[in-house]
């Protein structure tokens, strides 16, 4: 089983993703906390990451694929997977089908307010947190990745989650989608 989680930034896809990696046993692999890490430790990656990451801009298409294809060759996601964060680029959607199969997008869906509301309230002290970042990382998604919306529907691999709910509303939506054949 393979899904990816698509939406904007404070949506809640990481939560998601992390609850859903434990109910299905399955990896949750979230591109910004893999950049994250890299930027941590300091690696090449990492350094030619963080000042895309810290300012809200997306890092480069080629740097993000190739490090979503060596976590994704990991024997621990031979089974399946919830990505999310990528794509987030119609070039980065593109990418994802030559190298591997998606069997569902969950798209997250709430309001702006909710999710800068949501962004603020959360305390981990992220560079990209700052206010006007926040706003650069919602202009950037709704410039560059909320085509992506388009791009799998056309697939008919959509599915649309009421991420306004609590959490346990949003999980039992993205369990139901998941179970359905
Ligand atoms: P990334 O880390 O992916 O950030 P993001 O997409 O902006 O998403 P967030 O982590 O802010 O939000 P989320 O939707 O996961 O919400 P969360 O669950 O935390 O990317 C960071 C950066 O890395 C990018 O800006 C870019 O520079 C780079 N990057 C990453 N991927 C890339 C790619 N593919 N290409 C190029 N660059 C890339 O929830 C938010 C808060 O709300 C939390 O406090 C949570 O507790 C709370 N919450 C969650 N769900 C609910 C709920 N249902 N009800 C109430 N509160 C909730």
């Amino acid at each position: 089983m393979n899904i990816v989680l698509l939406g904007p930034p404070g949506v809640g896809k990481g939560t998601a993703a992390k609850l859903l990696s434990e109910k299905f046993k399955l990896p949750s692999i979230g591109t910004g906390d893999l950049l994250r890490a890299e930027i941590a430790k300091e690696s090449g990656l990492g350094r030619r990451a963080q000042h895309y990451v810290d300012s809200g801009q997306l890092v480069p298409d080629e740097l993000v694929t190739e490090m979503v294809k060596a976590r994704l060759l990991q024997d621990d996601a031979k089974k399946g997977y919830f990505l999310d964060g990528y794509p987030r680029t119609t070039e980065q959607a593109k990418a994802l089908k030559e190298f591997t199969t998606t069997d569902k997008v969950l798209n997250f869906v709430a309001p702006k307010k909710t999710i800068i509301e949501r962004i603020r309230g959360r305390g981990e002290g992220r560079a990209d947190d700052a206010p006007e970042v926040i706003l650069r990382r919602i202009n950037v998604y709704e410039e560059k990745t909320q085509p992506l919306i388009d791009f799998y529907r056309n697939e008919r691999l959509l599915f649309d989650i009421d991420s306004t709910m609590n959490v346990d509303g949003v999980m039992k939506q993205c369990i139901e989608v998941l179970s359905e054949e």
